[in-house]
């Protein structure tokens, strides 16, 4: 059965100095697509869904059918909700067999945001799941519209973070942002090897979406060990859908639904073999 514990797999991407990819889903064709790359490449893979997605793409509809396609995958899958937003979403994913749960309290003040996620931990341990949580503000949005400024994280708060909460992993704001970037954006590699040198724990990099080849093998260097990526999957579909739609007169729901696994899963496949660091 490789449903598995995230833990596991940032565990091992620590031996192997890699990351594991994590990567947003909000349909059928989504979570085929991911897995279809993660089984070519034989790769273990992260199939997440944020709290603010459930409005289009229902969790009593999507979890279980992540946790089945983890479930009869050829290769080692967790099931991650991302940036959880109430401890009631944590909890309702915990039930449905989520093998790991982020609540993002990161706009909350610290000694708030460590209490909360103090709670998490507890909860997600009497089911054997991982907890992520997030600290500093990692700019742009995951599904809503407002827009945070990037806040970086402080290493010695990440460090003190980490011991009181007894989190799994930790994401981290390096200049890093939700969403298509307009440039490049300018990662602070800096703060990232000074939080490496503070915290023990596996790192997280959210917003892995128009980041360059070179800045995931960075950050994969400086201690990365899970890479979020949503915008491009979900662009991916919609690029492939369109494409498909605009080539036919007489459009095939059955052809429709391949072109989109496929798109997901050539997104998929490329970002796998960059962090794969191979
Ligand atoms: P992108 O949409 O920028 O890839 O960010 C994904 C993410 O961090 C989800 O939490």
């Amino acid at each position: 059965m490789p449903l598995v514990p995230m833990k596991e797999l940032l565990t091992r991407a620590e031996k192997q100095n890699c990351a594991v990819g994590a990567f947003s889903v909000g349909n059928m064709e989504m979570v085929r697509g991911v897995l279809r790359a993660a089984q070519e490449k034989n790769q273990p893979v992260i199939l997440q869904i944020a709290e603010k997605r459930l409005a289009s793409s229902p969790l009593a509809l999507m979890a279980p059918m992540m946790v089945s396609a983890a479930k009869n995958a050829s290769v080692d899958v967790a099931v991650h909700l991302d940036h959880g937003l109430t401890v009631a979403c944590v909890k309702e994913a915990l039930q449905y067999g989520f093998t790991s749960v982020m609540l993002d309290a990161s706009l909350l003040p610290f000694d708030e945001n460590i209490s909360i996620t103090k709670e998490v931990v507890a909860m997600a341990a009497a089911y054997g799941a991982t907890t992520e949580a997030e600290l500093g503000v990692v700019g742009g949005n995951e599904g809503d519209t407002a827009k945070h400024e990037i806040q970086c994280t402080d290493p010695q708060k990440a460090k003190e973070f980490v011991e009181r909460t007894g989190v799994d992993a930790l994401a981290v704001a390096i200049g890093n942002a939700h969403g298509n970037y307009p440039v490049l954006p300018e990662l602070r590699f800096d703060i990232l090897q000074q939080i490496r040198q503070t915290v023990s724990c596996p790192l997280v990099l959210h917003g892995g979406t128009g980041m360059s080849d070179f800045q995931f093998r960075k950050a994969i260097s400086l201690g990365i060990r899970k890479i979020n990526i949503a915008t491009a999957s979900f662009d991916a579909l919609a690029n492939a859908a369109q494409k498909y739609l605009a080539g036919c007169d007489t459009p095939d729901y059955f052809q429709l639904s391949e072109e989109m696994v496929r798109g997901v899963a050539a997104n998929v496949a490329r970002h796998l073999q960059i962090f794969s660091n191979r």
